[in-house]
């Protein structure tokens, strides 16, 4: 068990890869604070993809470790601020932080997430978080001297991305964000990397790009979509004590796909 009584708070863990990565971590031993907006099923009506955070916490209190589920829209600074007091009062310590929440909505239209504003606004409020989130739980790392920062960004922060701009730029943003404060931090015990999906097999991406898989896995020098649990093995690596000398990288996990 290579997260043995370590504490991991993952966001965006109501679905997708943020609850794979959550479902990873404690199978590897670790208890888990789980952050989403989409607490119960009543939460789900104005939602586009199932999953709910109190069903990944039944999941892992199954599996014997401890799950904490905190209702948190990274939007929203309070909120946030939330979400690090709680996972602080209940296991007085914070190991391990995955940002994985993001607005993921886009369509084939150029151009599209910048010229619909409450795409970009959803988009920019998601950053955002992770700016506020960082401000939340550095002091405590710093405390003890120890953390594993890892953010969820995308090979679209590495290469254009014509129908996201928005998205392909904040994703830009989170990296070069990332790689800074590692540097200030990197004395102190604390890394703090990305990690870069390619296209990965979700319902986000045949949500997005209904019908393209054929054309994906011509682009894709490995001929095939990613798969969640390929994003959660390179997060858990980045989370363990194996890759302490590592800070600031951002790891593309996308079959061949980004050029540089
Ligand atoms: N899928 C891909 O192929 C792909 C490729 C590259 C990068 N990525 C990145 O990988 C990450 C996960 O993507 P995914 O495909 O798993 O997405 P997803 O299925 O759409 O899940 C997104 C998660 O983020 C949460 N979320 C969204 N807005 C939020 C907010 N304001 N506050 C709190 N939580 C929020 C959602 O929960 P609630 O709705 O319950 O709040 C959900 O748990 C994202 O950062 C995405 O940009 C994905």
């Amino acid at each position: 068990m290579r997260f043995k009584d370590k504490v991991a708070v993952v966001t965006g863990a109501s679905r997708g890869m943020g609850k794979e990565i959550a479902l990873a971590f404690a199978r590897e031993g670790a208890d888990l604070v789980l952050a989403a907006r989409t607490v119960t099923k009543a939460d789900e009506k104005f939602k586009t993809r199932p999953g709910t955070i109190s069903e990944v916490a039944e999941e892992i209190r199954a599996m014997g470790r401890e799950a904490l589920v905190v209702k948190t829209d990274v939007s929203i600074r309070s909120d946030v601020e939330n979400l690090i007091d709680k996972a602080v009062k209940e296991f007085d310590r914070i190991d391990i932080l995955v940002n994985s929440a993001w607005s993921v909505v886009f369509k084939l239209d150029p151009l599209d997430d910048l010229m619909r504003s409450d795409v970009s606004d959803a988009t920019i409020g998601t950053f955002k978080g992770i700016v506020d989130i960082t401000r939340a739980v550095l002091p405590h790392m710093r405390s003890r001297n120890y953390g594993k920062i890892i953010n969820i960004t995308s090979m679209g922060g590495k290469s254009k991305v014509a129908n996201a701009p928005v998205y392909a730029g904040l994703k830009a943003g989170v990296a070069h964000f990332s790689r800074s404060v590692s540097a200030v931090v990197a004395g102190e015990g604390i890394t703090v990397n990305c990690v870069a999906p390619g296209i990965i097999d979700t319902a986000s991406t045949y949500d997005c790009y209904p019908g393209m898989e054929d054309i994906f896995n011509t682009m894709i020098p490995a001929h095939r979509l990613g798969k969640e649990s390929e994003i959660a093995r390179a997060v858990l690596f980045l989370a363990d004590d194996d890759s302490s000398y590592i800070t600031g990288v951002t790891l593309s996990v996308d079959g061949g796909i980004t050029e540089f």
